[in-house]
């Protein structure tokens, strides 16, 4: 099978946000101590990956480059790419097509924050399945504002279903896609919805119509927080800021992860550091090497 490659998608409006995203895309504000951007890399980055697109609006491309550049600082590998409008979750493996050239991929959406003991595993399991896609289910007080998994009596997928008034269950999905070499080629054959988007339920559907979904559920250990709002933006830093400091160990570290994947050697991480010397962070990384 071919290496499986990342998609990161930071583009989209952040209306939510406004006015604070009017003038800066969504996933460069700081989640605590890192950029939002920073999260969904380490997720991708502890599936393995290395190969890895990142989506972002026309205007927001430059600042992403400056923040993060070829990739190389990580022993990573980026592809730029750019959504002319936000036409929805699904365009984005049109737009990543070329880039996937078949492969399988782990799209992470931008601004979704996972955290828990056993993800790295969770995901090489998704990884292992190779034909089909895997989603992640976690369990939400308010499915209603999220695509939801309507599970069958054997706790099988029967449909997903966006955004229901009666929620047929509390399990939401989350922004992580681990999806087979076709979805390009499915997501060619959808049309957009009547707000005029491509969306990545109808996506899953065409995988469930092929009985080639799954959706597998993360416990209560993990924490799949949302920064899409001014609250849940704050929550998550407190979060992140919490751990943090009452562990002494670092949330969504692209430099820790890079580091530990012996994709960076001391010398590589040596130079990041210097970059952090004056800060908490810096300190983090330097407890690494030595
Ligand atoms: P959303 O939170 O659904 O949309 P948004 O970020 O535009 O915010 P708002 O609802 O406040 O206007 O998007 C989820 C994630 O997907 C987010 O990281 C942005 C990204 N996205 C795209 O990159 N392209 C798109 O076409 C859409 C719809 C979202």
């Amino acid at each position: 099978m071919t290496q499986r490659k990342g998609i990161i998608l930071a583009g989209g409006s952040g209306t939510r946000l406004y006015p604070i995203t009017m003038g800066i895309s969504k996933q460069l504000l700081p989640v605590y101590d890192k950029p939002m951007i920073y999260y969904p890399l380490s997720a991708i980055m502890l599936a393995g990956i290395r190969e890895i697109a990142i989506i972002t609006t026309p205007e927001d491309q430059a600042q992403f480059q400056r923040l993060m550049g070829d990739g190389s600082q990580w022993g990573l590998d980026f592809t730029w790419i750019t959504q002319p409008s936000p036409d929805g979750l699904a365009q984005a493996y049109l737009l990543a097509e070329e880039f996937l050239a078949g492969s399988p991929s782990l799209m992470v959406l931008g601004d979704n924050i996972f955290f828990g003991h056993g993800l790295p595993e969770m995901l090489a399991r998704a990884d292992a399945q190779g034909m089909g896609g895997t989603v992640f289910g976690y369990r939400v007080a308010d499915p209603e504002r999220y695509g939801v998994v309507d599970f069958d009596d054997q706790g099988r997928v029967r449909a997903i279903i966006e955004k229901p008034s009666v929620p047929p269950s509390n399990y939401a999905v989350t922004g992580l896609y681990c999806l087979d070499g076709t979805a390009p080629q499915k997501a060619a054959t959808i049309s957009p919805s009547p707000r005029g988007e491509l969306e990545i339920t109808t996506l899953l559907e065409l995988y469930l119509s092929e009985g080639a979904l799954r959706v597998e559920t993360m416990g209560r250990g993990y924490a799949w927080l949302d920064t899409g709002t001014h609250e849940s933006l704050l929550d998550a830093g407190n979060f992140v800021r919490t751990l943090e400091q009452r562990q002494g160990l670092q949330i969504g570290s692209p430099d820790e992860i890079a580091f530990s994947q012996g994709w960076i050697d001391a010398t590589g991480l040596d130079k990041r550091i210097s970059l952090f010397g004056k800060n908490a962070y810096g300190a983090f990384l330097k407890g690494l090497v030595t």
